[in-house]
């Protein structure tokens, strides 16, 4: 089969082979690329109209446990400055937020011990309890089930935890021996197990990735069916090993956020900060390209650039809390409307 007919077959049974993405994958001109995101586009609307969702991302704090090689803020990159949110501010960036429109909020941050599980739960309940009529979705790395049980009764809806990559000998080479790929798979498996929102996704263009390791998280994707993914470019970092490995490409993540639309037509997709960082139209492309949410920075701007993932980081334009009109604007013009709404899966649609 040609590129052309597998997007086809991809939007009609939403199922293909690994082996069917890698061809995809491997053979994609800019043709193939355009097809694929005006798809996605179309199946987009058919579930969401032309709406986007925001959530506001929260980095509570850029300590971490972990040395994951490719991360800017792995344990021993002793360049990072390091901080970390009290309850008190972010319960007050919410507020923020809540103001602005959001009814989602994410907290994202390192694996990081302070954040112990009654901290957490007493956080989440303060947010449910000021602001009833908002999501929280978390994204603090691998716990115990027995935490993300915990966390879940405490309030949080949502929980977002990418594989990295499907392949498990990719997933060593990114990440240290004490880090396991199984363990990985049984949170996500915990997590959508105990009733969360689950979010995986992946990076595109990671140190040794093989076209075949993308065509596996793609066909993970597919088949794991997470309610969200989150796909952005690799980008180095100049305090960690893989400083000098090529950042992933704008037209290779398009191409992904769109097969991932088309096989899994309901899913919460984001137009990622790394999206942004690569390209000024990041945001905008990656909307067109089946994208549905955008998640603007609500991080107090005194800390924010020290949550520093990978080099020149985007913290501010559409990434900004501050310009939320700016986003709302640049939306506008290409024919989508940023909607206050908790956005959650659509589950009986
Ligand atoms: N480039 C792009 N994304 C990165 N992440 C971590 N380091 C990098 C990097 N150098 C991503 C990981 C993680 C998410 C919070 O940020 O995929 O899950």
């Amino acid at each position: 089969m040609e590129v052309l007919e597998l997007i086809d077959k991809l939007q009609f049974t939403h199922n293909i082979s690994a082996e069917e993405y890698e061809f995809i994958i491997s053979h994609a001109e800019q043709m193939h690329i355009d097809y694929a995101a005006k798809k996605a586009d179309h199946t987009r609307k058919e579930f969401f109209g032309n709406k986007v969702f925001i959530r506001g991302l929260i980095e509570i704090s850029n300590c971490c446990k972990n040395n994951c090689f490719y991360c800017g803020i792995r344990r021993d990159n002793k360049n990072a400055i390091r901080y970390r949110l009290s309850p008190e501010e972010i319960l007050q960036c919410c507020k923020n937020g809540h103001e602005l429109g959001f009814r989602t909020f994410v907290l994202q941050g390192g694996e990081d011990s302070f954040y112990n599980d009654e901290i957490l739960c007493n956080l989440i309940e303060e947010i449910k309890k000021n602001m009833p009529d908002c999501a929280v979705a978390l994204s603090l790395g691998e716990r115990s089930i027995e935490s993300y049980s915990k966390l879940k009764t405490a309030g949080a809806d949502r929980y977002l935890l990418r594989q990295e990559t499907a392949t498990e000998e990719h997933y060593q080479k990114l990440h240290p021996s004490e880090m396991s790929f199984s363990n990985r798979m049984k949170c996500l498996e915990n997590l959508k197990a105990l009733g969360y929102q689950t979010g995986a996704g992946f990076m595109v263009g990671s140190p040794f990735q093989t076209e075949e390791n993308l065509a596996r998280d793609l066909f993970f994707i597919q088949n794991f069916k997470p309610e969200m993914c989150g796909i952005g470019p690799f980008i180095p970092h100049m305090d960690t090993d893989y400083n000098n490995f090529p950042a992933g490409t704008l037209n290779q993540t398009l191409l992904c956020l769109s097969l991932i639309r088309l096989a899994n037509p309901k899913i919460l997709l984001p137009a990622t900060t790394a999206l942004a960082t690569i390209s000024s139209e990041g945001i905008p492309l990656g909307i067109k390209a089946g994208a549905n949410v955008v998640m603007p920075n609500l991080t107090p701007v005194s800390v924010r650039k020290n949550y520093s993932l990978y080099d020149r980081k985007a913290v501010t334009g559409n990434q900004a809390v501050e310009n939320i009109e700016i986003l709302k604007k640049q939306m506008k013009a290409i024919g989508y409307e940023v909607v206050v709404d908790r956005g959650d899966f659509l589950r009986n649609k």
